[in-house]
């Protein structure tokens, strides 16, 4: 049974909103400190409710964890409260956000042994579907990690470079410049966590019948603001629904590290079926229902020539140990993220690269500032002199000898490559630290 959160569930909208909920069978747990509440008195006895205050954040996590909560709704006036700090909904209670939360929420999700190949799944599926050729174009970014790239070609199909804007990610008006009649997908690369104008390559596919492929390699804990149809407000959900097929990935530098493993989410269930039996090297019975279902265990056919890509379970357990701690890393990494803001945000010849409205918490798996080109390699020298390991997040693909026949088209990409740093971000990074960062960072640039 789904277990649903009411915060404020004594006000007007609350109570009504309860009562449809218990009617159409759901598990409903109140929080409402019941001032104001002049329902108080006429509440059924039956319903479970706490009364405190929900800013209260570690008594609501309890009730939330002892609850097993599924959904959480508020109704109530959250002008001084952050919504986004704890949970998935934030909408003044509507019924049909039920209905709409349901039909959103990631449905397939498959256990593999990086992004790199789940990348290569989505492609190898997509182009069995719907029967694609040798040499179908797929637009793609040059501002990521060769993995996304290298993808294209493991199909054959043609890498078609679109240029960036300033969050780093593609820029619409870009892509859709380089449609053809041979345009088959759009890789959507969200860098360092954030979404840039996903929305509006969503829009672009699907006026172009285009499959659209989220490449979330640093979007682990990413949540995005839906805006909810035909009525005020939004939901906030993790990133993973938006495209046909969201790869993500737990190497070991990632948000949710396990060593090397991933996830891939297709939206359609057909797609899931097959690239599931496709990771097991085209077996149509995995080990588990093999081992689980009946005699003939040994028996089964292999009706593809499949991959082996599936994840193994040391990786799963170690996977399913972080992922407890994931929002918890990510508001350390946010909180990191802000206190480089702060310190950097009016330092001249500093451009910082920002998340977007739809973020409405990002991973924030990296931190990156853009600093004048003639100046970069030299500053990234004085850091390294005072022991501060920065990035650089990425070299432009098309530089690389097998992309070359796009250098020159994604002007942005190619200039912002020169430009940009990534400092230090992780768990054990201390604010004495950051501070140490940002001194040697505006030094050098005063210098260079
Ligand atoms: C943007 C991007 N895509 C894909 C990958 C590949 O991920 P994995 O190492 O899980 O194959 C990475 C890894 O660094 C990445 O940063």
């Amino acid at each position: 049974m789904i277990s649903i959160l009411i915060l404020g569930g004594f006000g007007y909208l609350g109570l009504n909103l309860v009562y449809n909920l218990k009617n159409l069978q759901y598990n409903v747990i109140i929080i409402d400190n019941f001032k104001n509440s002049s329902n108080y008195y006429n509440i059924d006895e039956n319903l479970k409710y706490y009364n405190i205050d929900i800013r209260d954040k570690d008594a609501v996590e309890k009730i939330f964890c002892e609850h097993k909560i599924d959904i959480v709704i508020w109704c109530i006036d959250t002008i001084n409260i952050d919504m986004t700090l704890y949970y998935d909904i934030n909408i003044t209670g509507l019924l049909s956000t039920i209905m709409l939360m349901n039909k959103m929420s990631i449905k397939n999700f498959i256990f593999i042994s990086s992004n790199t190949v789940g990348l290569h799944l989505a492609l190898n599926v997509f182009r069995k579907q719907h029967d694609w050729q040798d040499g179908d174009e797929i637009i793609t970014t040059p501002l990521t990690f060769v993995s996304t790239n290298h993808s294209i070609m493991y199909e054959r199909l043609k890498p078609i470079f679109a240029d960036v804007d300033e969050s780093l990610c593609l820029d619409p008006k870009s892509v859709e410049s380089r449609i053809t009649s041979k345009t088959k997908a759009v890789i959507y690369v969200g860098i360092g966590g954030n979404t840039g104008q996903l929305k509006k390559i969503q829009s672009i596919c699907k006026k172009h019948n285009l499959k659209l492929i989220l490449d979330a390699a640093h979007m682990a804990g990413t949540k995005i603001k839906n805006t909810f149809e035909g009525g005020q407000g939004y939901i906030v959900k993790h990133v993973g629904q938006e495209a046909d097929v969201t790869v993500f990935s737990f190497q070991a530098v990632k948000n949710l590290p396990t060593a090397d493993s991933g996830m891939i989410c297709f939206k359609d269930d057909a797609n899931d079926k097959l690239a599931r039996k496709l990771s097991w090297l085209g077996i149509n019975k995995d080990t588990f229902n093999r081992s689980t279902q009946g005699s003939y265990k040994w028996k089964y056919n292999v009706e593809e020539v499949g991959f082996k890509y599936h994840g193994n379970s040391i990786m799963a357990a170690i996977g399913l140990t972080q992922l407890q701690y994931l929002d918890e890393d990510n508001d350390y990494r946010n909180h990191i993220a802000n206190q480089y803001i702060n310190t950097l945000k009016d330092v001249n010849g500093i451009n910082i690269i920002y998340d977007c409205l739809l973020v409405a918490k990002s991973s924030r798996h990296l931190f990156q500032i853009r600093v004048n080109k003639d100046q970069r390699d030299s500053i990234i020298e004085q850091l390294y002199a005072n022991e501060i390991y920065p990035g650089v997040h990425y070299i432009d693909n098309t530089t690389y000898p097998m992309y070359k026949y796009a250098h020159g088209t994604c002007p942005n990409a190619h200039q912002f490559s020169n430009e940009l740093i990534t400092l230090p971000i992780h768990l054990n990074i201390t604010s004495d630290d950051i501070k140490r960062v940002c001194d040697v960072l505006i030094t050098a640039i005063s210098q260079n």
